[in-house]
């Protein structure tokens, strides 16, 4: 770890964003609001950029990166294209997808980016201020989520903060991400597979490809090396299905039921992704026992939010 740094926050407008691409410039870090969650930027170009992402989030280095741009013709330059990654960018980017497609020899990114791998995986984010920067900058950003590795991702300027400060340059504060869980994952390398669930539903990939997408095996380890079991974990322990309240827990609710905090009493899915990560990071915060969750729907983003709890409530090392 090198040593700490003073951590700034910029708004979002034209100074923010000038300053923002001016530091990935220099090869230093920027956090900064996605569609999804907050990402942690660097020059994907830049060696000493990409490195200082895995050292400041304590991340292994085995674990590839997202790289992040603003359109296809900019992912063309980095990626082999294909007929079926045309028809998901022409239906869904910018957008909670990320494609996992080859990696373009002579592609100028850093290696350190794809962990070696000969695959890349990319995506076009719809956040206004992520396309702001991404303008500002015209190049491709490495980011990965900008949490401390294996923590709960952010999604407020605040979560980045209190994960990060002093180890980042600046963080662009665009408010609360929408979505509020990660990107959906699609591996198109080897016929299209579901890597990681995430903001855009399976099932609008499937209707847009006209068939099943298969599901990533748990034998697979190579086609999506970061989905380690235990991840987005807080430092409370987790109780999953929860039908009611135990002795000494909290409880996050999802529909008509009383609890502490609701992700949805209507029972939205939407809304529940949207507040996830926050109320974990509330609950966790607060330090006020165990968390026991109420079931949520195994469907459309409920498949992601199911993903994430069960990772939260995973055995710790
Ligand atoms: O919504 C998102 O995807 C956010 C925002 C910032 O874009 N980013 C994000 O990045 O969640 P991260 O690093 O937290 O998760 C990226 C996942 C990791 O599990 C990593 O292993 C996987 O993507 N990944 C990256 N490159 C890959 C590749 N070439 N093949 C398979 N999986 C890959
Ligand atoms: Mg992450």
């Amino acid at each position: 770890m090198g040593l700490p740094v003073h951590t700034k926050i910029l708004s979002a407008d034209a100074p923010g964003f000038a300053a923002a691409a001016a530091i990935l410039r220099d090869g230093d870090l920027v956090a900064f609001p996605t569609e999804t969650v907050y990402g942690l930027g660097g020059d994907a170009r830049n060696d000493m950029a990409v490195a200082r992402i895995f050292e400041a989030k304590g991340r292994p280095h085995f674990n590839p990166l997202i790289v992040h741009v603003n359109s296809v013709d900019m992912a063309r330059n980095f990626v082999e294209w294909t007929d079926e990654a045309d028809i998901l960018a022409q239906a869904f980017w910018p957008g909670p997808l990320t494609l996992v497609l080859p990696l373009k020899a002579n592609s100028e990114l850093s290696p350190l980016v794809t962990a070696e791998l000969p695959t890349l995986a990319i995506r076009v984010p719809a956040h206004p201020v992520a396309q702001a920067l991404l303008a500002a900058f015209d190049g491709p950003v490495a980011a990965p989520s900008a949490n401390p590795s294996g923590r709960i991702s952010p999604t407020t300027a605040e979560h980045v903060r209190s994960g990060l400060s002093g180890r980042i340059a600046a963080i662009l504060d665009g408010g609360r991400c929408a979505v509020g869980l990660e990107s959906t994952i699609l591996g198109l390398a080897d016929g299209p597979k579901l890597l990681r669930p995430g903001g855009l539903p399976a099932e609008a990939i499937e209707a847009a490809l006209h068939g099943p997408v298969p599901v990533r095996g748990s034998d697979d380890p190579l086609s999506s090396p970061g989905q380690l079991a235990s991840h987005y974990a807080p430092d409370a322990q987790v109780r999953l299905n929860a039908r009611n309240k135990r002795e000494g827990e909290v409880l996050l609710g999802f529909g008509p039921v009383e609890a502490d905090l609701n992700l949805s009493p209507a029972g939205d899915l939407t809304e529940a992704a949207a507040n996830l990560f926050r109320y974990l990071h509330q609950l966790d915060s607060e330090g006020r026992g165990t968390i026991a969750v109420s079931p949520v729907p195994d469907h459309g983003i409920g498949r992601a939010i199911n993903d994430r709890l069960r990772r939260a409530a995973a055995p710790r090392d």
